[in-house]
């Protein structure tokens, strides 16, 4: 199976090249176009799904360089303007940009291993909609480079409801299991985190040392005001009682894209 994504990278690689070169209309100069580079079969499936990071960054560094600025224009320091949630313990250092946040601060590499493709999965130059011409992707959501069902997952409220022994939103709950989650889930639904942009073992250790980390993920910076349907692995210990109204469509397990 290595052997056969190593064998299409290469025949990928090797067409860019060609492409470039074709259409550019060249082969001398090797910078591509600005037309070229922005239709560069990387951006789309199925390339896009064996792109490099290191691929992605050779046009698209400055995502990860770019800073916020010290300053705004009206003088109001960054370092003086923090949200609510950038005064929470869990989070580390000057203000940053979004890719930065979730690619290159030591919290974000400790939790966890994004790649470029975790989130980014082809969108059309053309017009960001899905299906109105032949050569379209399928499945793009309209308007977006990226599908937000994935922001969902760590950015969506806590749902207390579907946690039985718990009577309301964390924040007033909390005091009662000491800020621990762990109380109860070293027993329910203990098999987590086992996707490939997730470290798994650090994110436990995190949470042992401060329970907030768990929250952070998990309802803490609610961007939404809905929460995200997680799939229910089976675990050891068994709920007690008939399978609950709201797990009776879960999946058991998440796509390939985010296991292998
Ligand atoms: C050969 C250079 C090149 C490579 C390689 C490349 N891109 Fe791009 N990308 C571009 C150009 C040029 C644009 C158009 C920028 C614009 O119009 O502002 C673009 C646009 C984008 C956009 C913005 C789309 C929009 O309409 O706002 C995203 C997101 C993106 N690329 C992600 C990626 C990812 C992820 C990869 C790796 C899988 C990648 N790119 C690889 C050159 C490249
Ligand atoms: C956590 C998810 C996530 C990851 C990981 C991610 N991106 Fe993005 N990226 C986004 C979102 C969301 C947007 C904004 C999309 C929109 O406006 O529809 C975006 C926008 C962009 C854009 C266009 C706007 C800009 O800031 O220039 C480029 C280019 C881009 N990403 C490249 C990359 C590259 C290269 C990587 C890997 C180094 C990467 N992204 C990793 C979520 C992500
Ligand atoms: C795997 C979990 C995870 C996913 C998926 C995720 N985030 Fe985050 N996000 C975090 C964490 C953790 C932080 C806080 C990091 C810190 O404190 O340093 C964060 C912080 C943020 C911030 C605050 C940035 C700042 O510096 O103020 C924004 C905005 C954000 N995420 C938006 C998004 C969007 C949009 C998406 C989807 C494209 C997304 N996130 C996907 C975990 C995630
Ligand atoms: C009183 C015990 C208890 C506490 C405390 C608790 N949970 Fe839960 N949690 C549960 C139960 C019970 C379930 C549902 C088990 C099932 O699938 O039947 C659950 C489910 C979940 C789910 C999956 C939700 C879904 O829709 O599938 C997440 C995520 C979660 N808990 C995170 C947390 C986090 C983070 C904390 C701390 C901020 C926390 N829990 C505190 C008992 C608890
Ligand atoms: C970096 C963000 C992040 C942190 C920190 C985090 N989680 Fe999660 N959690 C996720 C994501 C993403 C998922 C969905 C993947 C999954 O189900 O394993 C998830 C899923 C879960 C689930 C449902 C698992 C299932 O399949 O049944 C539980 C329960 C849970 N988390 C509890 C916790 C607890 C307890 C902590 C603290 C020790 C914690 N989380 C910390 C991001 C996070």
């Amino acid at each position: 199976m290595k052997c056969r994504s190593a064998l299409i990278l290469c025949i990928y690689v090797a067409l860019l090249l060609l492409s470039g070169n074709i259409v550019a209309g060249n082969t001398e100069d090797k910078t591509p176009d600005y037309l070229s580079a922005r239709w560069n079969p990387l951006h789309f499936k199925p390339a896009i799904d064996y792109a490099l990071d290191a691929q992605c960054l050779g046009c698209h560094q400055e995502v990860l360089q770019r800073k916020p600025l010290s300053q705004s224009p009206a003088g109001i320091k960054s370092s003086e303007s923090l949200a609510w949630y950038q005064k929470d313990e869990t989070y580390q250092g000057e203000q940053e940009t979004f890719h930065r946040r979730h690619m290159v601060t030591s919290t974000a590499k400790r939790l966890m291993k994004f790649k470029c493709n975790t989130c980014h999965q082809g969108h059309d130059p053309k017009d960001e909609a899905s299906g109105t011409t032949d050569t379209t992707q399928k499945d793009l959501v309209l308007r977006k480079a990226v599908n937000p069902d994935i922001c969902l997952m760590c950015h969506g409220k806590f749902d207390y409801k579907v946690m039985a022994g718990l009577t309301g939103d964390w924040p007033e709950v909390a005091d009662t299991f000491n800020g621990d989650c762990v109380t109860c889930h070293k027993e329910f639904r203990t098999k987590r985190h086992k996707l490939n942009f997730l470290n798994e073992q650090e994110i436990e250790k995190a949470g042992e040392k401060d329970s907030n980390t768990c929250y952070g993920c998990h309802g803490g910076r609610a961007w939404y005001a809905i929460a995200y349907p997680y799939v229910r692995r089976p675990w050891l210990k068994r709920m007690p009682g008939a399978l609950p109204e709201w797990a009776k469509d879960r999946p058991t397990e998440y796509t390939k894209r985010f296991t292998k």
